[in-house]
């Protein structure tokens, strides 16, 4: 059973003795959703689609038209405005803007700018995302990341993007999760390359992409010196099953997924003995203005030594906790709103200010997804009162859309889609989401209605 702590302070505690009053938020607060392009734009082709092709995806499914961004991405533009929020974070697609090396696609970026432009002029900030998983499949059979010319190769793609869509937009993440894109393609062989068991080099990819990360960061404030860049992390929370072994593990789980990225921005390098593999990163220390945090999960950990791909962990979801949808052979995750607080915690030691950039849950019938947002605002809104500089929160996502290595099994979305007719129907969560944003605020008939699990609506577990 889900139950969620309610400090002292919380001004919405009736037990308090004080009438109950809506938790507020900053006149400026950012309320957006996040997308990615290959997730939503359709007919992409990426390594991403090759992979698709060579039948890694668990479902069967290929992505197809997707979200149908690349026809007609402004009908869900409509949807972000109707809905009441006021940002958007979508990426732009490597392989689209220079498919081939060198050669570069001027009506690619004509599109992505007609998309920017559809955003200003509804009134919706946007964030781009450089790269969110995809890039083009010369720069793959290049090596990738890996390649000595990746760096090189970034910061002149970066440069093309900020020279086309820079007056439009100043917010930038150079890369979405290098620690996932590092860990599933490398270490799980879920992703492409697809990898197995390679964590020494899954880190090695993690310090390739800070130094390209680097390179477009210094890119980015020499084209638009007022820009705020920075990326988007994924943390998740590890909770050791029992004592010895498992925390170890746990720990050292934490250290190489959690921690190592941010270790290379906060400090410039990886800690001893994972420095030995890194190569010097030494100049990216500090090189963000805000770290973006993509939170979702808790794991729990024990040690496992059969489990070398996993640096021996085991991570399991025990049946009793709050889930989403199962994806096709294993559950998703346990959703866990109070992950917010170790995630901010741990990123405010780099000083800079923080976004929620991905929250979120799989859950096609809207079972627990009310009760995931009221319980994520609640948290971030008491960490803001603790003095955590946090701007603005983006859900994952708006639209069902093409979950990775689940196909279409996954769904997301505030708002469903049926993807033969490309029909979509905002679910209860996206009203109250918007409901959320257009107030600016979370009031006690809301925390009231979806923020204990066993009354929100429709839950079954
Ligand atoms: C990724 C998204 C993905 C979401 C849900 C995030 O880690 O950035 O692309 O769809 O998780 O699994």
């Amino acid at each position: 059973m889900a139950t969620f702590s309610t400090p002292d302070n919380d001004p919405n505690i009736e037990a308090s003795g004080r009438t109950p009053v809506p938790l507020e938020f900053s006149k400026d607060f950012l309320w957006g959703v996040s997308t990615a392009a290959h997730q939503v734009e359709g007919n992409s082709q990426n390594q991403w689609s090759d992979w698709e092709a060579a039948g890694h995806i668990r479902s069967g499914d290929t992505c197809g038209s997707a979200c149908d961004w690349w026809g007609n991405a402004e009908r869900d533009f409509d949807l972000v405005r109707d809905i009441g929020l006021n940002a958007l974070r979508f990426s732009v697609d490597w392989s689209r803007i220079e498919p081939r090396q060198g050669e570069w696609d001027l009506t690619a970026l004509r599109r992505y700018r007609e998309m920017l432009d559809g955003l200003v002029q509804r009134g919706i900030s946007p964030i781009i995302c450089l790269h969110h998983f995809t890039h083009p499949r010369w720069f793959e059979h290049n090596g990738a990341f890996l390649s000595l010319d990746a760096p090189e190769l970034f910061e002149r793609f970066t440069r093309v993007v900020i020279d086309a869509l820079g007056e439009q937009c100043s917010r930038w993440l150079t890369f979405n999760e290098p620690n996932v894109y590092a860990a599933m393609g490398y270490a799980l062989g879920e992703f492409p390359p697809g990898r197995r068991g390679d964590i020494g080099a899954a880190m090695r990819v993690m310090s390739a992409m800070a130094r390209c990360h680097l390179r477009a960061y210094h890119a980015i404030h020499q084209l638009q010196p007022h820009a705020e860049v920075g990326w988007a992390h994924h943390y998740v929370v590890l909770e050791p099953q029992g004592r010895g072994p498992d925390r170890w593990i746990a720990a050292l789980v934490n250290e190489l997924f959690n921690e190592s990225f941010l270790r290379l921005i906060q400090y410039g390098r990886l800690p001893f003995p994972l420095s030995m593999l890194d190569g010097t990163a030494g100049a990216v220390k500090g090189s963000c203005d805000f770290v973006g945090l993509n939170v979702y999960n808790r794991f729990h950990v024990a040690f496992d030594y059969r489990n070398r791909a996993q640096a021996f962990a085991r991570l399991f979801v025990p049946p009793h906790v709050p889930q989403g949808d199962s994806a096709c052979d294993r559950p998703y995750g346990e959703a866990y709103p109070q992950a917010l607080r170790q995630a901010v915690e741990r990123s405010a030691k780099l000083g800079k200010p923080i976004y929620i950039l991905e929250n979120g849950v799989p859950d096609a019938q809207d079972r627990i997804r009310p009760w995931l947002i009221v319980n994520a605002v609640k948290e971030m809104h008491q960490l803001i009162a603790e003095g955590h500089d946090i701007r603005g929160y983006f859900h994952w996502t708006l639209t069902d859309n093409f979950e990775w290595t689940e196909g279409w099994r996954l769904r997301f979305g505030l708002v469903a889609l049926d993807c033969a007719t490309q029909e979509r129907t905002i679910r209860g969560s996206g009203k109250l989401y918007g409901e959320i944003a257009r107030r600016n605020a979370l009031s006690p008939e809301m925390i009231a209605e979806y923020g204990q699990l066993e009354s929100a609506s429709a839950t079954k577990f």
